[in-house]
């Protein structure tokens, strides 16, 4: 384990509510629906459970990474146990936590394909107190190759994270952008897929194709899996284009898209440089308010506890 229970448990709640809040844009003032709150929720007591959250699209760059730094880093600032799980052989999530592949002993690659190999061997601190990593390596990609005549082959990711499950309270999965059989495990392994949908006009291409491969991991693989939301993503205020676009995805996901849509904004390239999550790097800022936000917003629906 790479944190002792003790050592992350001290951690108290320290999430706020800031100024920046008022300058998110929600869907419900898109909308015209009333305004929604998310409080602070309350620590929590015990730790275990963890939901297990599949940061989906098969569409390149829309956030997903990004997503799953900075929402893990909300989590862990309200005292949940966090572990981020990179599953991108383009390892983009190690890279933006400043893990070098160079350094590492061994990362998701050597648990998916070897049985002898346990999580606690490769699990990682972060900069975030109370939140820790598995990387990855590019020799990621030869393992749906490598996978192929293996038993059971969609329920590997699932046996890796099995025996962390009664420690962490919630579990992160950033998937790479293709619809293949990494991806596949990641959804048998989860509770919950997280879409991330940018604001642009042909946002909504392929997510047909991809409620395809959910219904069919429903219906194969893992009864239990279920869409937690869409997330706008890159929402540029200034445009009328957004918020057209906004008010299409929730036409198409009717109470399936979250309250906090996340602004384009800068801070996040310069976050991937400095390899920490906006809730660090610009604690004070619309990006890192955003996903506090949507974190709230996620413990208010029941998706974390
Ligand atoms: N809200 C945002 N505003 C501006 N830039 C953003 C935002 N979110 C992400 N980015 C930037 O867009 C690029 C793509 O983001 P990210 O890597 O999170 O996408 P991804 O979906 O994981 O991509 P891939 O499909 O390649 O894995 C990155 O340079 C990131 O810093
Ligand atoms: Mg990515």
């Amino acid at each position: 384990m790479a944190k002792s229970a003790s050592e992350i448990s001290r951690l108290n709640a320290k999430s706020t509510i800031s100024k920046f809040d008022s300058e998110i844009v929600t869907s419900s003032s898109v909308l015209g629906h009333p305004a929604k709150e998310f409080p602070i929720p309350a620590p929590l007591i015990e730790h275990g459970n963890a939901k297990i959250i599949s940061v989906v699209n098969q569409k390149g760059g829309v956030g997903k990474t990004t997503t799953t730094i900075n929402l893990g880093a909300a989590f862990a600032e309200l005292g949940r146990r966090v572990l981020l799980v990179d599953f991108d052989p383009q390892h983009s999530l190690s890279v933006g936590l400043n893990v070098s592949t160079r350094d590492i002993e061994g990362s998701i690659y050597n648990l998916m394909m070897d049985e002898s190999t346990s999580i606690d061997e490769f699990l990682l601190k972060t900069s975030v107190p109370g939140m820790d990593m598995v990387p990855a390596h590019e020799d990621l990609s030869g393992a749906e190759g490598g996978l192929v005549t293996v038993i059971a082959r969609e329920k590997i990711l699932k046996r890796v994270l099995a025996p962390v499950l009664d420690f962490y309270d919630v579990i992160l999965i950033d998937c790479q952008p293709s619809l293949g059989l990494l991806t596949v495990n990641a959804l048998t392994a989860s509770d919950w897929v997280l879409v991330p949908l940018e604001c642009e006009y042909f946002a909504l291409r392929g997510v047909a194709l991809l409620d395809d491969i959910i219904k069919k991991v429903q219906i194969n693989t893992n009864s239990e899996l279920q869409l937690l939301g869409i997330l706008p993503t890159m929402f540029d205020r200034k445009t009328v284009h957004s918020r057209e676009v906004l008010e299409r995805i929730s036409d198409a996901f009717p109470g399936k898209v979250f309250d906090t849509t996340i602004a384009r904004t800068v801070r996040f390239p310069e976050t991937t440089v400095a390899g920490e999550p906006i809730t660090s790097y610009a604690s004070s800022s619309i990006g890192a308010a955003a996903y506090r936000r949507l974190a709230r917003e996620i413990i208010s629906m029941g998706g974390v506890r």
